[in-house]
């Protein structure tokens, strides 16, 4: 089983970025957290990070023609507003699992709203690097229900 997981703009700083909101925690620290629990489920974990719309996209057209079995994503500021990204995951047929380091419901109103949301199985937001973890995880259990 091969999941992807998908970081969006700005996200390469965090550790550095608005600790009070985003922790101390640094994105190569998120990856091997994820690559760790990855193994423990039996699961290999694949991680990309761009700030570039357009290489995002490409990166998702990429999993479409490999396969893989789930994607996770934070967009970062993407998920309030980019269509491009939304119509690129829509044409994967794997479970995705939106997450936020942040309860971006709790932020403002622009948060708010996810472009993403709609063809997302869905989102968990608010627990910082839990809220990866605990998207990898559900990522695998949708993505091994599909398969039975
Ligand atoms: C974020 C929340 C977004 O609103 C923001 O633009 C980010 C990070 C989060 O992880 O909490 O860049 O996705």
């Amino acid at each position: 089983m091969k999941i992807l997981t998908l970081h969006g703009i700005n996200l390469n700083m965090f550790g550095k970025r608005d600790p009070k909101t985003y922790g101390t925690t640094t994105l190569a620290e998120i990856d091997a957290q994820l690559v760790a629990l990855g193994q423990e489920l039996g699961t290999e974990v694949a991680c990309f990070q761009s700030n570039f719309e357009g290489a995002m996209v490409e990166r998702i057209h990429a999993a479409h023609t490999e396969g893989v079995d789930a994607i996770v994503i934070n967009a970062g500021a993407w998920t309030h507003y980019s269509y491009g990204i939304r119509d690129a995951l829509a044409i994967l047929q794997c479970p995705i699992v939106e997450v936020h380091m942040s309860n971006v419901h709790a932020r403002e109103a622009f948060r708010h709203h996810s472009v993403l949301a709609e063809i997302a199985q869905g989102q968990i937001a608010g627990f910082g690097v839990d809220s990866y973890l605990l998207g990898l995880r559900t990522a695998v259990t949708h993505a091994k229900a599909r398969q039975a």
